[in-house]
């Protein structure tokens, strides 16, 4: 199937499902946005068209928006993530959603117009080539449409144009964590429903890598695909439902045909298995440089008779060893998690603690135990390299893990314990 036969597919499937009666005044759909990380404070903030039960996340709980900001979304669908954001922007911010079909397009008018929020434009366009200034936005979200792309590096392209220096992008989508059967990647159902136009995890992490962002993340959020079949057979996106509706709102024997599909191929398939809901952040970098360019990090060894150090993290109790799984994460942790990925990628040992999953580790480390009892856990996270303290409390920017590797000053001065807690100076406990 070409591009263009497979995009004007998709685009009808989902006209369609804009056309039938999803909304988020069912409690189906409304559970499957539960189960993809919104609170029921979220979903009480939408119009009922927003919301059809088409998300695989929530891009916002990694994306860190601020008042001010210029947010874009791709794929907006019924503008479900676009009037979350725009409470979050404030009236100084603009939200702008992109979605390709007039359909989807008429119920996010439609949204606006019963929230009355005048932050927010819609676009009809396809994301390959986003109708927007070059760095122009602070930052993109998407929930599970890239999935559906079949030029996805076009699209990282056009992300990385349209942002601004600093600028970053926050995506829920669905990935694969290994080949799928020959007769699921062969099912336009499947593919419709968000699995089979997947790529791999490794993938979709190095084709970001390869336009050239930085600090590149890409987390299996572990949620259970099939939340769409347990939620009554009236979601959408990623499970073994597309486009059908659990009370016959289907539109047309078309649609109906090609949801009882999808229904056949996923019986014989174990999503979860195959296929995950993911987590991606990455960040457009100053001197990020065109296209199939490896970014070049300013922050380069000067001295060949450099040591490799060993970087030793504790942190708070935390739900993984990254912190960027659950419902809602603090945006600095995955770009934390990719500053030490990339200290290992210069040859130094990174060793990460967290005290609900290691709790032997804090007390193993006599330095970790002994600040531990004199401040509580309020001192995590804690940054030591080669046996030294250099920093607690916050996490440290990636300048000044390079600095302390590199064994030059910090070049920010991050907090080290108090003076009531008997530390002192940049090098740690005293
Ligand atoms: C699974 S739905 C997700 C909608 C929305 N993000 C949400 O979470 O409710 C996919 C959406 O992406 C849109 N879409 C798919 N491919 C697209 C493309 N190439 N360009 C623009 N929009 C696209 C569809 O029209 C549909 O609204």
């Amino acid at each position: 199937m070409t591009e263009r036969k497979i995009i004007d597919d998709v685009r009808d499937q989902y006209a369609g499902v804009a056309r039938g009666e999803l909304s988020n005044e069912s409690t189906a759909v409304r559970s499957i946005a539960n189960a993809f990380g919104y609170s029921e404070d979220d979903l009480n903030q939408l119009p009922a068209e927003a919301n059809m039960g088409l998300s695989c996340g929530n891009p916002l709980a990694l994306a860190g928006i601020r008042e001010g900001e210029v947010v874009v979304d791709l794929g907006c669908g019924g503008g479900m993530d676009v009037f979350l954001a725009a409470r979050k922007v404030g009236a100084s911010g603009r939200v702008i959603g992109i979605d390709m079909t007039t359909e989807m397009l008429e119920r996010a008018r439609a949204g606006q117009q019963k929230l009355g929020l005048s932050n927010i434009e819609f676009h009809q366009s396809t994301i390959d080539r986003i109708p927007l200034p070059d760095n122009s936005v602070d930052c993109v979200i998407s929930n599970c449409v890239i999935n559906l792309v079949p030029d996805k590096l076009a699209v990282f392209r056009e992300i990385l144009r349209v942002l601004k220096p600093d600028g970053r992008v926050a995506l829920s989508d669905i990935a694969l964590k290994q080949e799928l059967p020959s007769e699921v990647k062969q099912s336009v159902e499947a593919y419709i429903g968000c699995i089979s136009g997947a790529i791999l995890i490794d993938e979709y992490r190095s084709l970001l890598k390869q336009v050239g962002f930085a600090s590149v993340v890409v987390t299996d959020t572990g949620a259970d695909l099939n939340a769409y079949a347990m939620a009554s057979d009236d979601g959408c996106c990623g499970g073994s439902s597309c486009g059908s509706d659990a009370g016959g709102a289907v539109a047309d024997a078309g649609q109906k045909s090609l949801h009882d599909g999808l229904a056949s191929v996923m019986q014989s398939f174990d999503a979860n298995a195959f296929a995950a809901s993911v987590r991606v952040h990455a960040l457009k970098q100053p001197s990020t440089q065109p296209v199939n360019t490896i970014p070049v990090l300013n922050i380069q060894p000067t001295s060949k008779e450099k040591t490799m150090k060993t970087v030793q993290v504790y942190d708070k109790p935390m739900c993984c060893s990254t912190g960027v799984c659950g419902p809602d994460v603090d945006p600095v942790l995955p770009k934390f998690a990719a500053d030490l990925d990339w200290l290992k990628s210069q040859g130094h040992h990174v060793e990460r603690y967290n005290l609900a999953q290691q709790p032997q580790a804090f007390i193993e480390n006599k330095e970790i135990h002994q600040l531990l009892s004199t401040t509580g856990t309020d001192c995590l996270p804690v940054v030591i390299v080669d046996g030294k303290i250099v920093s607690q409390t916050v996490y440290p920017s990636r300048d000044d893990l390079a600095g302390w590797v590199d064994g030059s000053p910090a070049r920010q001065s991050l907090p080290l314990a108090e003076p009531e807690s008997g530390c002192c100076g940049t090098s740690g406990c005293c």
